[in-house]
């Protein structure tokens, strides 16, 4: 009678220590096959940091929304809008320029735009994402900043192959003898056949960046003679790009629209942006861009001083690393019959038609919609023949 509960208590152990040395196996082979392997970490089935962009703060670690307390109509639509694509924010208050008390203001003027980015820097956070408040996105706008994301680690990530070199030749420092290598041909990566390189880390979108420059209102190609890398992805049928007939921005020549085919879009490192309307900041960005734009002489409105920080020219600093992709990925939404913003002086012209440039399934045009849950009425603002149906 003893026996037998002892046996079987030995049988027990045994199939316990069984089970324990093959999950042991079992996880050690996965860990050696997984993040150490020069594969890309996103084509496995096992979870990868780039899934991160999936989260309700799109692989940050916060978003902030500048707002003025005043502008409950910003702030209810914003609200709504992130709710509608499973976003978390915080209100951040915007200060109207006036109201800037003179003895905080190195020089001249401070946008309260900076905010965000002491607030970064005060709760340690390892980046942030920075939205105006009256920014809109494609409602597809995860898969959108996924897909940055590879692109982003394709030019700024070490090669897997060869660590110590990366897919841009021009990266991390481009040549500063006075004749660039390919004035006309600037290397570029094709989207779809992106290099293998080391998985990032720290961020999904690479560990080497200060300033992810997401929505702009104008953005240039590096020019070959400046200290930025030249590098830039392109993706040709990205059906998320709206017609060129669609497209404008503030800086001239507007090359992608100039001289690649229609739906194509860019990843590249910052040159001459243009407005904010959103930007993420890492913790390293923050910090060194409160140094060269707080604390520094002031003398320009912020989108300028985001400019000189990226490109390092009036006074500011070389290497820095700022990307972006063209077109941008928030613009600001413009609603019925409300011309201006606090910011510009008001345009004085009626708005008949409630719009948002470049966003072709914009969540804020299609929130009555997405309530419904009815995704195939979902209207897209820049429909072209080509890209019609099909979805
Ligand atoms: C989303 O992913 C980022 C990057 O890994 C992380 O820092 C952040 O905490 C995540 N957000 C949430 C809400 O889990
Ligand atoms: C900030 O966070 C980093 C890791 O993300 C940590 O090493 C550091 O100690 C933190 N600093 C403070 C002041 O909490």
């Amino acid at each position: 009678m003893e026996c037998f509960p002892r046996q079987s208590r030995r049988r027990l152990l045994y199939a316990l220590s069984a089970a324990f040395i093959f999950v042991f196996f079992f996880t050690q082979f996965h860990i050696r096959a997984g993040p150490g392997q020069a594969r890309r970490p996103w084509t496995y089935g096992t979870r990868s940091l780039a899934d991160d962009i999936y989260n309700t703060t799109l692989g940050f670690e916060k978003i902030f929304v500048i707002s003025l307390p005043s502008r409950t109509d910003r702030r209810d639509g914003m609200a709504l809008q992130a709710a509608l694509s499973n976003f978390e924010f915080e209100f951040i208050d915007g200060v109207p320029g006036e109201n800037v008390p003179d003895k905080a203001i190195p020089a001249k003027k401070k946008d309260r735009a900076s905010n965000g980015v002491i607030g970064i820097i005060q709760r340690n956070l390892t980046s942030a994402l920075i939205l105006e408040d009256d920014a809109d996105w494609d409602i597809r706008i995860k898969q959108q900043l996924h897909d940055f994301a590879l692109s982003t680690q394709a030019l700024i990530q070490p090669l897997a192959a060869r660590p110590n070199s990366y897919a841009d030749p021009t990266y991390p420092s481009p040549p500063t003898n006075m004749d660039p290598p390919s004035e006309l041909t600037p290397p570029e990566l094709d989207f779809h056949h992106l290099p293998t390189t080391l998985p990032a880390t720290l961020s999904p979108y690479g560990d080497n960046w200060d300033i992810l420059w997401l929505g702009h209102c104008g953005m240039h190609f590096p020019f070959p003679d400046t200290p930025i890398p030249q590098g830039r992805v392109i993706r040709l049928h990205d059906t998320t790009v709206a017609p060129k007939r669609h497209l404008w921005g503030f800086t001239v020549p507007f090359t992608l629209k100039e001289t690649y085919p229609e739906h194509t879009r860019a990843v590249h490192h910052v040159q001459e942006g243009v407005c904010t309307q959103a930007y993420a900041v890492s913790q390293r960005g923050a910090r060194r861009l409160l140094y060269e734009v707080g604390l520094k002489d002031v003398t320009e409105g912020y989108d300028i001083l985001l400019r000189f920080f990226c490109e390092g020219v009036q006074g500011r600093e070389e290497g820095r690393q700022c990307l972006t992709t063209q077109p941008g990925l928030f613009q600001s939404h413009t609603p019925v019959g409300k011309p201006g913003s606090d910011i510009g002086a008001a345009d004085g012209e009626f708005r008949e038609r409630a719009m948002t440039d470049m966003v072709r399934w914009s969540v804020r045009l299609n929130a009555a919609v997405l309530m419904k849950g009815r995704v195939e009425d979902v209207v897209d603002q820049y429909p072209d023949e080509e890209y019609l149906g099909g979805g």
